[in-house]
């Protein structure tokens, strides 16, 4: 539906986005993940056409989009800073692209009752946006973008100005919105559990490169690379060696050695990427790498606790998560043995 083939963006000598060749199916919901500066602001821009191209190509629907204007486009875009317009009703603004478009003014008025219903505001039509919330004007710009119904849909940070419980709100209707009306969708953030709740497909960036593309089970439990495994699994790395044996893998790292069934991963010097939520006291019965660590530290979260690890002579770091109730009577200063859940880990390329 979307096809970017070698999309660059360059400020000077420098490139915001490079290379970036990604492609969006029909209804397909995919969000740019990456860390601040990466240029997932830059791409959608791109794709919307407020910002040329430097090189490279955009296809939508098969049609080249790469020197057609904004307007033309025909996308609808949800950008934080992409204001209401202040003079104008929440009903004014909600039709605005149908004016445009030249809808009959039966046709608008149906058109906007339903996206206030959609977004669950419907008694709002007569207020100025200055009159909203955050929230309810981040609403009203969502109804906004799909009232003209359009085939594609654009949104950077949508969420990112709100509070926690907004948030979780408008993902639901986010969520809800796509199933309903069914547009294709970009969708940047930098909050991994967003992407995870949302997206079909996740595009990680990197110093506007993507440096992995796939869904977001494949990257968080199969990383591309060491970036990915970091950045998206929020794993931790281990040096280690792995070597084939007998239909296994061998992988020794943190000074032991325990075997692993992990299809078509590399093997010699390696990276072990796990979670911390796959690293547990091990209570005399280890599955995988037995590590005997002092904890340097017990943080509570809530459901969980955090234990901060220290292990071997050169005291690498470990950090293992565990259910509140399983970590009573971990005290700061003690020892104890951890087990590293080889069956939950990936390897990465050093
Ligand atoms: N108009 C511009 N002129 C020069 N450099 C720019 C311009 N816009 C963006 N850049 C640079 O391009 C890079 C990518 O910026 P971009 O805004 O796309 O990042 P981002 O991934 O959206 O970051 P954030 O998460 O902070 O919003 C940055 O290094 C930025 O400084
Ligand atoms: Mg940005």
């Amino acid at each position: 539906m979307l096809e970017l083939i070698g999309v660059t963006k360059k400020y000077g000598e420098v490139a915001a986005v490079q290379s970036c060749t990604l492609t969006v199916n029909t209804g397909e919901f995919v969000t740019l993940l990456g860390p601040s500066g990466s240029g997932k602001s830059t791409l959608l821009s791109l794709i919307a056409g407020f910002t040329p191209l430097t090189e490279g190509t955009m296809l939508l629907d098969g049609r080249d989009i790469s020197r057609v204007s904004a307007a033309e486009r025909g996308i609808g875009v949800v950008f934080q800073n992409y204001a209401l317009f202040p003079h104008m009703t929440i009903f004014e603004n909600v039709a605005y692209g149908l004016h445009r478009r030249r809808w009959t003014t039966d046709r608008i008025r149906q058109r906007v009752e339903e996206m206030l219903e959609l977004i669950g505001l419907p008694q709002i039509a007569k207020r100025r946006p200055d009159q909203l919330s955050g929230g309810q004007q981040q609403r009203v710009a969502l109804a906004r973008a799909l009232a003209f119904q359009p085939s594609l849909l654009l949104m950077d940070e949508p969420l990112g100005a709100l509070d926690r419980e907004i948030r979780d709100q408008m993902q639901q209707e986010i969520r809800r919105i796509h199933r309903e009306a069914r547009p294709s969708v970009v969708y940047v953030t930098h909050n991994r559990e967003e992407a995870f709740a949302l997206s079909d497909r996740v595009a990680i960036l990197e110093s506007g490169q993507v440096r992995a593309y796939d869904t977001a089970h494949t990257l968080y439990t199969r990383p591309a690379n060491r970036f990915v495994a970091s950045f998206f699994g929020a794993h931790q790395l281990f040096p280690a060696k792995a070597k084939a044996r007998d239909g296994a893998l061998e992988v020794s790292a943190l000074d032991t050695t325990a075997r692993m069934t992990a299809p078509g991963t590399p093997d010699g010097d390696v990276l072990l990427a796990i979670g911390a939520r796959d690293i547990m006291p091990a209570n005399g019965a280890a599955s995988g790498l037995s590590v005997p660590v002092r904890i340097d530290d017990v943080v509570y979260m809530g459901d969980t606790t955090r234990l901060i690890c220290r292990h071997g002579p050169s005291s690498t770091r470990i950090i293992s998560e565990v259910d509140s109730h399983l970590a009573q009577g971990l005290s700061i200063g003690s020892d104890t043995v951890l087990d590293v859940r080889l069956e939950r880990a990936a390897l990465v390329a050093a």
